[in-house]
């Protein structure tokens, strides 16, 4: 590890987010960022942030978007070539994600209510019983992530679309494939096969929308293509991408969720005690996990106007990236952030993102993982690390998406 009181904000970066030894745990050299160069331009030209109150103004405030990418001139080249080389990129940006105001306005408006916390909370139930048939098949040893932590949010995303069974097994590696895209730092070959993955996904949800213009059920898909068909609402390139970013959103990230929280309190048993002595604590213990170590790290927005971000410059065109990592071990907003505390009260990290991108499915995670925590510490009195020293779990190579490949633990 590079000295931190020497090194620069690039190569404090680089580490935190690129290199295996950093990745391990970014948290200190975040910290000498937060400190020592809470903004900074880096070498290739954007913008980092890694305070809680400047990424949270960045997220937040209206003079910057998500809509304005300009992928190919990071690669030199037009956007015409983009567009020739990746055809289906310019309708799969019509998605909630990547939309400004007032299409994201109005997109965001008809699929809310979907994933209110009332609704959510009627699922509740069925969430309780789907992880609880996963966790039937627990043997003495297994691996949360495939075994748990990978299959639940995918079951439950695909029940509330309609996104049949068959189909999400076949869908789940090529969604898996296609957030490498989310990667800044992406070769073109590797956009080849990340963007070529969503264009698979995004046609295997045409094919079930047209099956539901034949036949509508009640699920969320058979409501959205029925609002699609009413009128000026919803185009049917904003259908396509809503439907296969909701699909994507919810696993991935879910299943860090699950992951590193999981880790957290294996590595804290003390506070798996805690919450297994006093299950009230669960809400608390999942905001905790998701603050300790975010499922993702890295958000963008990207300047509208001319103006300032920490004394810096920015420019329409420019990214600015938000270092959520590093914002939620902040020590002005979190007191002593860097102790793991089930029963943390406070301020909400910035893992699920702020202002009108704030994440949709963010009532739906929390629910995932209250009921994944409490249905695994009151099913397994004993849940142990099936690791040494040398063989801990290691976190995948993604710099905006942290969780671990496998996860091997002992449950009794
Ligand atoms: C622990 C799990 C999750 C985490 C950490 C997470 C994180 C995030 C973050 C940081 C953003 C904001 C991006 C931005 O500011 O530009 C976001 C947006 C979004 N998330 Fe999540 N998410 C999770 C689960 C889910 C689930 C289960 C869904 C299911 C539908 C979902 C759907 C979305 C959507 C659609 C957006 C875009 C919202 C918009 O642009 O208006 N997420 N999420």
């Amino acid at each position: 590890m590079s000295d931190m009181t020497a090194a620069e904000p690039d190569e404090l970066l680089a580490e935190a987010l690129l290199d295996p030894e950093g990745r391990a745990d970014p948290y200190p050299l975040y910290a000498a960022l937060r400190e020592r160069a809470p903004a900074f331009r880096t070498a290739q030209g954007p913008v980092v942030v890694a305070r809680y109150a400047d990424c949270e103004w960045v997220l937040r405030d209206p003079r910057f978007g998500n809509g304005t990418a300009r992928p190919w001139e990071r690669h030199g080249r037009t956007e015409a070539e983009w567009h020739e080389r990746f055809p289906g990129y310019a309708r799969n940006r019509r998605a909630l994600l990547f939309l400004d105001p007032p299409d994201h306005t109005r997109v965001r408006r008809l699929v809310a209510k979907a994933f209110t916390s009332r609704t959510v909370e009627r699922l509740r139930p069925d969430i309780v019983r789907l992880t609880d048939e996963v966790l039937d098949r627990f043997d003495r040893t297994v691996d949360v992530i495939s075994d748990l932590a990978l299959a639940l949010p995918i079951t439950v995303i695909g029940q509330m679309l309609g996104v049949p069974e068959s189909d999400r097994d076949e869908l789940q590696p090529l969604v898996r494939a296609s957030l490498a895209a989310l990667d800044p730092g992406a070769t073109l070959d590797e956009l080849d096969v990340a963007l070529g993955a969503r264009d698979v996904v995004s046609e295997r949800m045409e094919g079930l929308i047209a099956e539901r213009r034949a036949h509508p059920t009640d699920d969320l898909l058979s409501h959205l293509v029925h609002v699609e068909e009413a009128g000026d609402k919803l185009t049917l390139d904003e259908l396509v991408s809503t439907i296969a970013q909701l699909f994507a959103a919810g696993f991935e990230t879910t299943t860090n969720l699950i992951g590193n929280g999981l880790l957290a309190l294996l590595d804290h048993p003390d506070q798996m005690a805690r919450l297994r002595a006093d299950p009230s604590l669960l809400g608390t213990a999942v905001e905790e996990m998701l603050r300790w170590d975010s499922p993702v790290q890295v958000d963008s927005r990207r300047p509208l106007v001319e103006g300032d971000v920490h004394g810096m410059r920015v420019r329409p065109g420019e990214t600015v990236f938000t270092l959520l990592g590093a914002a939620n071990r902040d020590p002005r907003i979190f007191s002593d952030p860097d102790h793991f505390d089930v029963g943390r009260d406070g301020p909400a990290p910035l893992s699920f993102g702020s202002g009108i991108h704030y994440c949709l499915g963010a009532a739906l995670a929390r629910a995932e993982g209250q009921v994944v925590f409490d249905r695994l510490l009151t099913r397994f009195p004993v849940i142990e690390p099936a690791w040494t020293d040398g063989t801990r779990p290691v976190v995948r190579p993604s710099p905006v998406l942290r969780g671990r490949a496998s996860l091997l633990v002992h449950c009794a």
